[in-house]
């Protein structure tokens, strides 16, 4: 039996045929636009995405025994808010989990409802990116599309819908959007309320693994598919998690796609008392706690697309010598579309710190892959703060690629890096997830278990890892140096 696995990007979407072994047979990738329509602001169309995964599908099953297909599990970006009308129409374009704009609301949820409140009632506290703060900007800026919302979805929901036909949402996704008590899986009737949502304007919940319907019969006879079932799916990094075969107590992933997230799942629910980590429900049917960055590989795809204007990433860096390393007197702070975990804080910018008259592009571009570490490192920290002792990780997406970024990571970070043969991680977890829906393995952890398997991993060096120590104290101070200035370059 054949499954597919798709991976709703933020700019791109890929889509995976994966058979009952878990080899991967093939894959295509189909690109859309992102709009940043104001500085901090970005948006896509849900359209867009479905025609790429319809585009997508064409190419994919070009050739294939459209009667092997059984299911299809999507891993998507988080917290995206789609809003539809009673006809299932999309009443504007999706406000995506890195736009910024909803300071003022987050301001309200956090500080006039109440950090304790919002952390008894979901498991957490407003940032911009969640979906919950962006229902109350729509409120508040455009009434009219406010009053038109007969359905409120995330994106890769939205697909599911558009593929069978139901409105549904699994609980690692809803978790991102500050409605869910996480620990009771269940609508927050308080976030509700204080939101104006009704809860038949939100999706019916499941498990990531739960069947909700199958593809719609026009979809089917398109591509000459039967009883083909489209299960929940999950967040991305939930979905990537299982990818990676992160599941059971104390795993974690690390994630370098355009966010950077750091993400350690565990067998029970629990909370950051800080709330600086994300406390989410996991795909397996368990929890996990989550440190999300806004811009991860995106920085140096910034740095050598646009500022440089160099296709060549791994050029570039097969010039940065192991001498170099831990030595570098320059630094770079990521926070490109501001900033989530752990400071929060929409105002923070990006900047190099420390150029002198000899500073080459190596020198640059090393300051930014380092900079994406140390601030993966503060969200690490804050997890060594609770007491959860990490020793190694799994490691993917696309600035896993790198050998060099894999290398400083480990060595920033002082834990041993683990990739997997398969290195797809949502659109894998996606297709894992479609197989326990349909019945080809009893739970997640069993699929995870048989079918994900380590190909490399990267050790730390201990010189290394102490020069590094000395450069994170540096970096930790840049940003709480800079955050008044941050906070004037906005106004
Ligand atoms: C997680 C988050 C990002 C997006 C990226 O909280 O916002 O990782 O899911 O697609």
């Amino acid at each position: 039996m054949l499954y597919i696995g798709i991976d709703l990007g933020t700019s791109a979407v890929k889509l995976l045929l994966v058979n009952e072994k878990g080899k991967i047979l093939s894959d295509v990738s189909e690109e859309y636009p992102l709009f940043f329509p104001q500085a901090g602001w970005s948006e896509q169309n849900p359209e867009d995405w479905y025609n790429a995964v319809i585009k997508g599908l064409d190419k994919l099953l070009g050739g294939v025994d459209k009667l092997q297909i059984k299911g299809i599990g999507i891993g998507g970006q988080m917290h995206g808010l789609v809003i539809l009308d009673k006809e299932d129409n999309v009443i504007r374009p999706a406000i995506l989990w890195n736009d910024g704009r909803t300071e003022k609301q987050v301001e309200f949820l956090n500080n006039t409802i109440g950090r304790d409140k919002l952390s008894e009632y979901t498991a957490n506290i407003a940032f911009a990116g969640f979906t919950a703060p962006k229902i109350l900007w729509v409120k508040e800026n455009e009434p009219e599309n406010f009053n038109r919302i007969s359905k409120i979805m995330l994106p890769k929901d939205y697909i599911a819908y558009r593929l069978t036909g139901v409105h549904s949402c699994d609980y690692s996704d809803a978790s991102g959007m500050l409605l869910l008590d996480v620990k009771n899986k269940c609508w927050s009737a308080e976030m509700l309320e204080i939101c104006g949502v009704k809860k038949e304007q939100l999706p019916a919940l499941y498990e990531s693994y739960d069947s909700v319907g199958t593809v719609k019969t026009e979809i089917a006879e398109q591509f000459g598919l039967k009883d083909v079932t489209v299960v929940a799916g999950a967040g991305d990094n939930a979905a990537a998690a299982i990818g990676t075969g992160t599941v059971g107590e104390g795993k974690c992933n690390i994630s370098l796609g355009t966010s950077g997230t750091i993400f350690i799942s565990s067998e029970g629910f629990g909370v950051d008392n800080q709330n600086a980590l994300h406390s989410f429900a996991h795909a397996d049917g368990n929890y996990h706690l989550m440190g999300c960055m806004l811009s991860a590989a995106s920085c140096n795809k910034w740095f050598m697309d646009d500022i440089l204007c160099d296709r060549d990433y791994s050029a570039l860096q097969s010039k940065i010598t192991d001498e170099m390393l831990g030595r570098n007197n320059v630094y770079f702070l990521p926070y490109l579309m501001g900033e989530r975990s752990p400071i929060n804080d929409t105002n923070a910018r990006g900047t190099f710190t420390g150029l002198t008259m000899d500073t080459s592009r190596e020198d640059m571009l090393l300051a930014v892959l380092e900079g994406v570490a140390f601030a993966i490192r503060d969200s690490f920290e804050k997890a060594k703060e609770l007491g959860i002792k990490i020793e190694a990780s799994n490691i993917c997406g696309g600035g896993a690629k790198s050998p060099l970024w894999q290398k400083i990571l480990a060595n920033v970070l002082g834990i041993r890096l683990d990739k997997v043969k398969t290195e797809q991680g949502p659109g894998y977890g996606g297709a894992i997830l479609a197989m326990v829906g349909t019945g080809a393995y009893k739970n997640v952890h069993e699929a995870c278990s048989r079918l994900v398997e380590i190909s490399s991993s990267v050790y730390p060096d201990e010189k290394l890892t102490a020069l590094y120590d000395k450069k994170y104290k540096n970096f930790s101070r840049l940003y709480p140096a800079l955050k008044d200035i941050f906070k004037e370059l906005k106004s």
